[in-house]
């Protein structure tokens, strides 16, 4: 398959790169905007591989993804290619609604426009809205709460749109809260652990007793990867890890790895808008076949040992542009406490 993977230098984006190159005889086409969260050094290890190339480009340009799609001979797309963390959509909502709903309504049509033979949507189980109790389906209704979330449930409807209105075979993965190498470390666990490793305080949102079901990246690009293969166009399918869990036990389980002190533990003023927990059920992608493979407990030691061996790659993105991003969103919360 002639497979584009946008957003191919994130996170999500850079494993199922490598893991479609390593699979079968695929072409990979990765179009990434390389903006602050894009990467190259995610794909040092494949970027010389004779079926794989990188094209420097926005998803929100028709021109540039015409031409990709086009001139590559592109038959599959998956789109990873978002802005993807709540609190930078809290302190600006607009470039979520650009990249994650105009990004995928120009990716989407100039798909359909090009005659490609499957689009898969990279969408998310915060669409769902907080989940108290039971666990989200697929013909559940979006109630979005936050900038992101509602900028990624604007992308997904309008993916869905495509199958209802020209019968464009679209397919759409919402996946769980997703953690492992390469995560840029404004999300919590690789913030947590990274932060610990510098003896820097780690800032747990209101009670810390908010929940998240936690899949491995590796199990989430086996998701996606099985759904483009055997998925059922028009079809939306949720990919969980099985692992849900308060914040504070995954706090307190990354401290313990790491030898440090509980005392790094802040409680510091909530997220507006937090949603207290998602969950969503599998049943429909375990009926296709597919279930995760990696324990919360090793997947989690596994990245603490990643992020232990790869000071070079965080220390790097943690001196750039994220001082100042932590600088707006810390700085206040953190003050007094400890
Ligand atoms: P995050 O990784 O931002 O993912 P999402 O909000 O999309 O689920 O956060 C995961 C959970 O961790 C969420 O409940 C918010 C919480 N959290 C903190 O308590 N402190 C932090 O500094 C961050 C980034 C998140």
């Amino acid at each position: 398959m002639r497979i584009l993977v946008t957003g191919g230098a994130g996170f999500i984006g850079s494993h199922l790169v490598r893991r479609l190159l390593a699979k079968g005889q695929n072409h990979v086409v990765n179009l990434d905007a390389l903006r602050y969260s894009g990467n190259l050094e995610n794909l040092t290890d494949v970027a010389a591989h004779s079926r794989y190339i990188f094209v420097h480009g926005d998803i929100c340009d028709a021109t540039t993804v015409e031409k990709v799609l086009k001139e590559q001979g592109v038959e599959v797309v998956i789109n990873c290619a978002a802005e993807t963390h709540v609190d930078r959509s809290i302190l600006d909502p607009n470039s979520f609604a650009r990249t994650d709903v105009v990004g995928t309504a120009v990716l989407l049509e100039e798909a359909r426009k090009a005659g490609v033979a499957r689009f898969l949507q990279v969408s998310t189980d915060e669409v769902y809205g907080s989940v108290e109790i039971g666990s989200s389906k697929e013909d559940d209704a979006l109630v979005p709460r936050s900038p992101y979330s509602a900028s990624k449930a604007g992308g997904d409807l309008l993916v869905r749109s495509y199958w209802t209105t020209y019968r464009f075979p679209v397919l759409i993965t919402r996946g769980s809260n997703t953690y492992g190498p390469n995560q840029y470390p404004e999300k919590f666990i690789p913030l947590f652990i990274t932060n610990a490793m510098e003896d820097q305080p780690l800032p747990l949102y209101g009670d810390g007793r908010h929940r998240r079901d936690w899949l491995s990246v590796f199990d989430h690009c086996g998701g996606i990867e099985h759904v483009v293969r055997h998925g059922e166009p028009g079809c939306v399918y949720n990919i969980g890890g099985g692992n849900e869990r308060e914040n504070i036990e995954v706090a307190r389980m990354i401290l313990k790895q790491l030898g440090k002190p509980m005392s790094l533990i802040r409680f510091v003023q909530d997220r507006p808008g937090h949603d207290r927990r998602y969950a969503v059920d599998c049943s429909r992608l375990r009926a296709l076949g597919w279930s995760p493979t990696v324990p919360f407990e090793e997947g989690l030691k596994a990245a603490v040992e990643w992020y232990r061996s790869n000071l070079t790659w965080w220390r790097k993105i943690k001196s750039g542009e994220f001082r100042a991003y932590y600088e707006r969103v810390y700085r206040q919360r953190l003050e007094g406490t400890g």
